[in-house]
C-alpha cells in the first residue's frame, strides 16, 4: 500500500451518507484511467463498451490472473478442444447473437440429440428424432403444461427480460440488480422471492411438470433443484428451448475479441487490494490503488493508480484469488454470494449400459439428465468438438464417444465405473460455476462504491454468457453516467416515453 490517509478515513466514515450516489464531476474534461479486474466475458465486455462510450483516449487496463475468457474456456482431448465451461447460447441472446455477427465469429448448432429424463428406477421420458413424436410425447405427459410454460415463456419471461436492452440501448443504467429487475418487471423481481417450485405453481404449472421437466432444466444449467429460486426457474426454461448454438473454436473467442476490440491493455496479474486512496467528499472524485501480483511470482507485486475501478470476478468467500478492500470508511462488500461447486468430467469412453437399463450403447441417449434430486451426477452428454475441421489424433473405437458429465462432487471411481464401461481418459475440471439460487437471496449492487463498480452482481440473478454482457454493458453505461453527471439515465425503471426519444439520437447500437 504506498498511501493510507487515516484523516481521510475519518471523515469518510462521517459524510458517507452525503456522498455515496453523489458523483458531481470535477474532472470533466479529464479521462479517467480505468482498471478492470477479470478478463472473462463480463470484464471484456465491460471493456469493450467503456471504450465506445468514452473514445480512444482514456486508459483501460484489464487484469487476468489466468486465462483471457474466465469461465468459458476449452479442454483438448485426443487432438480436439471441447467447451469446458459455459457452452449453450439461446438464438435470442440479443448481445451474443449481434457481437458474433459483428465479429464475424462463426456459430454453429449446438442443440442436443436425444434427451433422457433419468429418475432412480429409470428413464422417465425419452424424446425421439422426430419433432412430431418428441412433441406428441410431452403433450401426453404434461398436457395443457406444455403450452402454459411456453406462452409464460414467450409472451412474459422474454418480453420482460427483452426490456433490459431498450434500457441500455437508451444509455440508462442501474446501480442494483433489484432495481435492474424492476426495471424489466415486476413479476420476474418477484419471482426471485419464492422458489421455483412455489413461482412455478404460481403460473399454473403442474407438479409432476414442475418435478420433471423444469427439475431437468434446472440441474442441467445450474446443478441445483426446484428449490433454487423461481427467476432461475424461467431462465432456465428459456434455455432449455430448442434454438441453441455455440462459438466455433470456442466461446473463449468472444472475450478475446470483446478483449482486442477495446484496445485496452491486457495485465497478466493477480489483483489482491483494491484501496481507496483519495476521496474528495461531496465531488465523488476519488482514486483507487490497485495492488497486483505480476505474473506467477507472489513477491513480484506492483501497485497502479486508477479514478474508475471495476471489478469482473466474482466476490465469493470461496474462490481462491480474494480481493480485500482496503482504506474505506465502511464495507463494500456487506452481500453474500456463495457459489455452487460444479465437477465436470470429460471421458472418450463407452457408456455403461446396464446403469442406464439399455439394449446397448446405441440406445442411451445422446444427453441423460437426471431429475432426482442428490443424485449422484446431474448429466451425462455426449459432446462435440467446437473446431469442425479437426480431427482425433487416435481414432475412436466401436461406440466411443467422448461424454461429459456434471457432478456436484468429486465422483468416486464405483461411479465412474456406473457411468462407463471402459474410458481411455478423464478429466476433471472444477468449478465454483454459478452462484447457489435460493429464495430470498441477497441481489447485491452494481456499484460498491464511488466510482467502484462490480459486474458480478448480475450473476445473483442468473449466471449466463449473455448476462455477462448485459452486466458489462450496465457497468460501463453507470461509470459514464456517473463521471458525466447524466442522473436522469440512472435507476429510471420506466422507459422515457416514445415521444421524448422518438429522433433515436440518443439510441446506441452495439
Ligand atoms: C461448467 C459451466 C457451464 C456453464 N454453462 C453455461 C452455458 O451453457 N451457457 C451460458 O450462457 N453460461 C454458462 N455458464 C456460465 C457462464 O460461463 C458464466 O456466467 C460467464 O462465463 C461468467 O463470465 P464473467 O466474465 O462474469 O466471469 P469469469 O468468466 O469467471 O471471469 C472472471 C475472470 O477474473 C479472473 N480473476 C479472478 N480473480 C482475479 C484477480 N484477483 N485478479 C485478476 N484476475 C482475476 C478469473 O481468472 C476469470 O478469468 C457455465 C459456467 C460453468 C462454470
Ligand atoms: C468482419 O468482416 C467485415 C467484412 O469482411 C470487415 O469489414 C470487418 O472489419 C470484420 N470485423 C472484424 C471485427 O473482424
Ligand atoms: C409473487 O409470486 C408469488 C409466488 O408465485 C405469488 O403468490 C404472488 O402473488 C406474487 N406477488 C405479486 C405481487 O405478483
Ligand atoms: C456397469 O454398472 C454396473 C452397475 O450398474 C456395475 O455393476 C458394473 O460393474 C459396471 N460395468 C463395468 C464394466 O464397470
Amino acid at each position: 500500500m504506498a498511501f493510507s490517509c487515516q484523516f481521510l478515513f475519518l471523515f469518510g466514515l462521517a459524510l458517507v451518507g452525503l456522498t455515496s450516489g453523489r458523483a458531481l464531476n470535477t474532472d470533466e474534461d479529464v479521462s479517467p484511467r480505468i482498471g478492470i479486474i477479470g478478463a472473462g466475458i463480463g470484464g471484456t465486455s465491460s471493456a469493450f463498451f467503456l471504450r465506445q462510450l468514452y473514445g480512444p483516449k482514456v486508459t483501460i487496463d484489464v487484469f487476468e490472473t489466468e486465462k483471457v475468457g474466465g469461465r468459458t474456456t476449452n479442454i483438448r482431448i485426443n487432438a480436439q478442444d471441447y467447451e469446458a465451461g459455459g457452452t449453450i447460447i439461446h438464438k435470442k441472446n440479443k448481445y451474443m447473437v449481434e457481437l458474433a455477427r459483428k465479429f464475424n465469429l462463426t456459430a454453429y448448432d449446438n442443440r442436443g440429440g436425444i434427451l433422457g429424463l433419468w429418475a432412480e428406477d429409470g428413464i422417465r421420458l425419452q424424446t425421439s428424432e422426430w419433432t412430431a413424436i418428441t412433441l406428441a410425447k410431452l403433450v401426453w405427459r404434461y398436457g395443457m403444461d406444455l403450452y402454459t410454460a411456453r406462452h409464460w415463456i414467450n409472451n412474459i419471461g422474454f418480453k420482460q427480460f427483452s426490456r433490459i436492452y431498450e434500457f441500455q440501448d437508451r444509455g440508462m443504467a442501474f446501480t442494483t440488480v433489484e432495481d435492474m429487475l424492476r426495471a424489466m418487471g415486476d413479476d420476474l423481481l418477484n419471482m426471485t422471492r419464492y422458489t421455483m417450485n412455489e413461482a412455478l405453481r404460481g403460473i399454473g404449472l403442474s407438479q409432476t411438470f414442475i418435478d420433471e421437466y423444469a427439475a431437468a432444466a434446472v440441474k442441467d444449467n445450474y446443478g441445483q433443484t426446484v428449490e433454487a429460486n423461481g427467476f432461475l426457474g424461467v431462465v432456465s426454461l428459456m434455455a432449455v428451448q430448442p434454438e441453441l448454438w455455440s462459438i466455433q473454436d470456442g466461446n473463449k473467442r468472444m472475450a478475446e475479441i470483446l478483449l482486442r476490440e477495446s484496445k485496452a491493455n491486457l495485465v497478466k496479474g493477480t489483483v489482491n487490494t483494491v484501496a481507496l486512496i483519495r476521496d474528495d467528499l461531496g465531488t465523488g472524485g476519488v482514486s483507487y490503488e490497485l495492488d497486483y501480483i505480476k505474473g506467477n511470482d507472489k513477491k513480484n507485486t506492483e501497485s497502479k493508480e486508477y479514478d474508475i475501478v471495476i471489478v469482473a470476478a466474482p466476490l465469493n468467500e470461496q474462490t481462491k484469488n480474494k480481493i480485500s478492500f482496503a482504506e474505506f470508511p465502511r464495507d463494500v462488500v456487506s452481500f453474500k454470494q456463495e457459489y455452487h461447486k460444479l465437477v465436470s468430467m470429460f471421458v472418450q469412453g463407452k457408456i455403461n449400459a446396464t446403469s442406464f437399463n439399455v439394449g446397448s450403447q446405441q440406445e442411451c441417449p445422446d444427453e441423460v439428465i437426471t431429475i432426482t434430486p442428490n443424485y449422484f451426477f446431474n448429466s451425462v452428454k455426449k459432446v462435440s468438438p467446437v473446431s469442425p475441421n479437426t480431427e482425433p489424433e487416435t481414432p475412436f473405437k466401436a461406440e466411443e464417444a467422448i461424454w461429459r458429465v456434471f457432478f456436484n462432487k468429486n465422483p468416486t471411481q464405483e461411479e465412474i465405473s456406473k457411468l462407463f464401461e471402459s474410458h481411455s481418459d478423464l478429466r476433471l475440471v472444477d468449478w465454483w460455476a454459478y452462484p447457489e439460487y435460493r429464495a430470498g437471496m441477497d441481489l447485491p449492487p452494481f456499484m460498491l462504491y464511488d466510482r467502484l463498480y462490480y459486474v458480478n452482481a448480475v450473476e445473483s440473478a442468473a449466471s449466463a454468457m449473455e448476462t455477462a454482457v448485459i452486466g458489462g454493458r450496465n457497468v460501463a453505461l453507470l461509470a459514464f453516467n456517473q463521471w458525466h453527471g447524466n442522473f436522469d439515465k440512472i435507476d429510471e425503471v420506466q422507459l422515457p416515453s416514445l415521444a421524448s426519444s422518438s429522433g433515436d439520437a440518443e439510441k446506441s447500437e452495439l
